[in-house]
Parts: structure tokens; C-alpha cells; sequence
């Protein structure tokens, strides 16, 4: 009777903190992963097979070069430099990476783009920075924040962000990123710059625009 008790409140407790508990989707690793029953045509797109723990050495956990700038004399006027995955092997299962993000004077811009792999904390070391995020629908609220050295912003998973320096000097940001490999989708190039190109009609619909405006669009040079 009393082991009964016991297991009845244990059980209530437990569904209690189930109920408090969050859930999250799986975090994958790769775009999409087309399930194969067997592995003679299997590819490894973003995990990686592992070497022998025995063979590791020092540089397989080590990048140098982040204190050299971008190139930011682009379209956007920005620069990437990421260090995942593919350039620290070591980073492997580890979900997590780093970027450097260059912006050139007056309106250096990361334009619009979203990392459907990792949340992004951002640090500005160098220059002034508007940044922002907006959430999904139906309410699309934007969030920003104009940032100074020192300051911290964060990009939740998957949600639209940018960042934008308003300041007369060029910025610096580093940033690190739930993801060994967070991926990048930069709005306008996947919308306007796809290969091959999206129906102009789809896109004229979707953003309400003269056909001559999308075909415009769409002719443009998108820079990553
Ligand atoms: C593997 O998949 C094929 C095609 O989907 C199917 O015909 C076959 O029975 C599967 N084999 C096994 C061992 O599940
Ligand atoms: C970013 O900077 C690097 C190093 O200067 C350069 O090689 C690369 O082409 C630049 N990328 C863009 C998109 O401008
Ligand atoms: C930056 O890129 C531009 C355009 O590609 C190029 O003309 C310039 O020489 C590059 N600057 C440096 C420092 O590499």
C-alpha cells in the first residue's frame, strides 16, 4: 500500500517536470538526409567519419588567422570569415564554430540572412553596429539594437537577422554558433539568385512586385 503511494506521487512528480520540461526538433547536420537502407550510396555531407582517437594531434583543434580582415570591398560591403568544421576537424559532433565578420564604413551590411543550424551570440569588438532579428509568423516582430564594442547580441536558431554598421569607422564582430556547420541562407540570394532561377510569376506574386522589378532582381550579381 505504501509502495503504491510512493510510485503514485513519484509518477505525479514526474509527470509534473514532464510537463515543464521543453521540447526541441532534432538538430541535423546536413540540409536534409534521404534515408537509404543501405550504406553502399550513403554520403557524409556535413558529419564526418572520425579518426582514431590515438592518431589526434594539436592542430586537428586549431585554426590561426582571425586576426586578419575580410575583404569587404563587395556589393554588400562585409565579410565572413568562418572557422567550422571543415577548417578545424577537430569541431566534429562538437556543435559549435566561430565566424569573423568584417563591415566597411558607412553601411557595411551582413544583409538579411538566416543559419537553420545555430543560434548566434555576437560580440562587436570594433565600430557601431545596427543589428536586428525578426520572429516568425504571424507575428514577424522585429528586434534590434544598435551595438558598441563590448556589447553582446544574440540570433535565435533559424530566424532572419542582420547586422548593419551605421558608423563612419569600419566594425568587427565575432561571433560563435550552436553548429559545427550552422549553414548560411541569405535571403536575397536564395530568393532572387537561385540556380536556376525561381518562375518570375512565383516571385511577382510574392512580393507584389512589377514583373519588370523581379526580372530586374533577378538579373543582379547576389554576393555571398
Ligand atoms: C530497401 O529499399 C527498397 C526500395 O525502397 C526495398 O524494395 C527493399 O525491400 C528494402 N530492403 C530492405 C532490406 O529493407
Ligand atoms: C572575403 O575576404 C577574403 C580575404 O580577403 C577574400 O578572399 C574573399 O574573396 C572575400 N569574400 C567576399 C565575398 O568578398
Ligand atoms: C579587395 O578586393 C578588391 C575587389 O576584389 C580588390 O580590388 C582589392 O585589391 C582587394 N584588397 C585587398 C587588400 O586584397
Amino acid at each position: 500500500m505504501k509502495g503504491m503511494r510512493c510510485f503514485l506521487v513519484a509518477f505525479t512528480l514526474l509527470a509534473f517536470a514532464n510537463s515543464l520540461a521543453s521540447a526541441f526538433d532534432p538538430s541535423p547536420l546536413q540540409d536534409f538526409c534521404v534515408a537509404i537502407n543501405d550504406t553502399k550510396n550513403g554520403v557524409f555531407v556535413n558529419g564526418k567519419f572520425c579518426k582514431d582517437p590515438k592518431l589526434a594531434v594539436a592542430d586537428d583543434f586549431f585554426y590561426s588567422g582571425l586576426n586578419m580582415p575580410g575583404n569587404t570591398s563587395n556589393p554588400v560591403g562585409s565579410n565572413v570569415t568562418t572557422v567550422n568544421v571543415d577548417q578545424i576537424p577537430g569541431l566534429n559532433t562538437l556543435g559549435i564554430s566561430l565566424v569573423r565578420i568584417d563591415y566597411a564604413p558607412y553601411g557595411g551590411l551582413n544583409p538579411p540572412h538566416t543559419h537553420p543550424r545555430g543560434t548566434e551570440i555576437l560580440v562587436v569588438v570594433e565600430g557601431t553596429l545596427y543589428v536586428g532579428f525578426v520572429t516568425s509568423n504571424p507575428e514577424n516582430r522585429l528586434f534590434t539594437k544598435v551595438l558598441y564594442p563590448g556589447d553582446v547580441f544574440v540570433f535565435p536558431i533559424g530566424l532572419i537577422h542582420f547586422q548593419f554598421n551605421i558608423g563612419k569607422t569600419e566594425a568587427v564582430a565575432f561571433a560563435g554558433l550552436s553548429s559545427q556547420n550552422a549553414g548560411v541562407i541569405t535571403i536575397a540570394n536564395a530568393v532572387f539568385g537561385s540556380d536556376p532561377p525561381i518562375n518570375p510569376d512565383v516571385l511577382t506574386k510574392a512580393f507584389q512586385l512589377d514583373k519588370n522589378m523581379v526580372a530586374y532582381l533577378q538579373s543582379r550579381f547576389w554576393s555571398d
